[in-house]
């Protein structure tokens, strides 16, 4: 066991030192050197804490903003309050949040306030935050205006340093982009089979990730541990984009486009724990949000080889009986219609 838990440790080590470099020679290079697909788009390089640090912002700033960056990464100094899970916003949001196509959260900072569709109304920087509470961490947000709220709105924006806001043109690397529709529908039984190959060794045969001392080192791809039924990777082209942009650690766009949809398929196909906007029925609850976000889940359906049908439960996880406040909040319910 202690032979394989240092194995793990070297190979990680080894993925982060590529993961470095990838991304400085392909993605923070200089605009020359760029793809093509980024010549049209804005490109935008985040600062680092080290940028901070040798900033001329207001110490009391500073002291915000690191604030912000460690709630961010450690966000599990949160659990029991406002996280349910075993993960953390970096868990995702690869890089502290700044990588491209791993969804870098600076983007937000510069599109808000938007309409969103998820949620039908618009939305600001909290809100969105908000949601990666209510559904990704599993939890309740800390109240809007709160310490850490603002806290994490100031490193949002503190990475945005330098970009234009409302841009004119695409952000290059936002999201999760999905590789190119497989040439086959995507199957679990090949999804469980290069799951098994690539990615059991650091998140578990059983998904259940890898934890020491209380403290995970591999996240929870599926199961109590991870992220509810709501949260957007529950998507399969999320899902998708996000395993072929960043997965294995350190090795992104390695995988096939196949592969990344089969992989996709499969974990999505296990249960977690049931979106807060549960009515009480599983198919009532698919169709409602059916428009704005389940029709791109598997929540509802039936597995063919176990005729499990997915998200039929009230396993809301650790969080309980306990309600995002956020979820559902009506919004702006007295403009006009113009
Ligand atoms: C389980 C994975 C997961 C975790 C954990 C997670 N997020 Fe997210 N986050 C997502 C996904 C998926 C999206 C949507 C990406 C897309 O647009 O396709 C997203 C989007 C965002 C955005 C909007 C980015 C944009 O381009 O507009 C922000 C901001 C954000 N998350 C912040 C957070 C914060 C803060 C936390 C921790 C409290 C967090 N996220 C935790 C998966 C996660
Ligand atoms: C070398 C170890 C390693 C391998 C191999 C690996 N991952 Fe990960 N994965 C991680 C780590 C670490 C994170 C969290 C990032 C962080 O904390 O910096 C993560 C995050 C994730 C997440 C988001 C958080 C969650 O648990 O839902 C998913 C989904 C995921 N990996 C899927 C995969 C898939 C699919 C594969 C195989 C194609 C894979 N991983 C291979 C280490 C690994």
């Amino acid at each position: 066991m202690t032979i394989c838990r240092r194995s793990l440790v070297i190979t990680l080590t080894g993925c982060s030192l590529a993961f470095g470099t990838v991304y400085t020679a392909t993605v923070f290079a200089q605009p020359e050197e760029r793809p093509d697909a980024a010549l049209n788009m804005l490109v935008h390089e985040p600062p680092t804490m080290e940028d901070l640090e040798n900033s001329e912002l207001h110490p009391e700033l500073k002291k915000v903003i690191r604030y912000g960056h460690d709630l961010f990464t450690n966000t599990q100094q949160l659990r029991g309050e406002n996280v349910f899970n075993d993960m953390n916003c970096s868990s995702c949001h690869l890089g502290e949040g700044r990588v491209p196509f791993s969804a870098p959260v600076w983007a937000a900072a510069i599109t808000l306030p938007d309409f969103r569709g998820k949620n039908q109304h618009v939305n600001n920087l909290e809100e969105r935050i908000a949601g990666c509470f209510a559904y990704s961490m599993n939890g309740a947000p800390p109240e809007y205006g709160s310490d850490e709220m603002l806290a994490l709105s100031a490193y949002h924006q503190w990475l945005a340093t330098g970009a234009p806001m409302y841009p004119d043109k695409p952000i290059y690397g936002r999201g999760f982009p999905a590789p190119d529709e497989p040439a086959e529908e995507p199957d679990y039984a090949r999804g469980e089979a290069a799951y098994q190959e690539n990615c059991s060794i650091c998140h578990q045969k059983d998904g259940s990730g890898h934890y020491e001392n209380g403290e995970y080192v591999f996240p929870a791809p599926w199961g109590d541990g991870s992220n509810n039924w709501g949260a957007g990777i529950a998507r399969v082209e999320t899902m998708a984009g996000f395993i072929y942009q960043n997965m294995p650690l350190g090795q992104p766009r390695s995988l096939s486009d196949q592969d990344a949809w089969d992989i996709a398929y499969y974990i999505n196909s296990q249960e977690r724990p049931q979106d807060p906007r549960y009515t009480g029925d599983v198919a009532e609850t698919a169709e409602r949000f059916g428009p704005t976000f389940h029709n791109r889940s598997l929540y509802g359906q039936t597995r063919e080889h176990d005729g499990h049908v997915l998200g039929d439960h009230d396993n809301f996880g650790e969080k309980g009986d306990l309600k995002p406040w956020n979820v559902g909040m009506p919004r702006f319910e007295n403009l006009s219609e113009e």
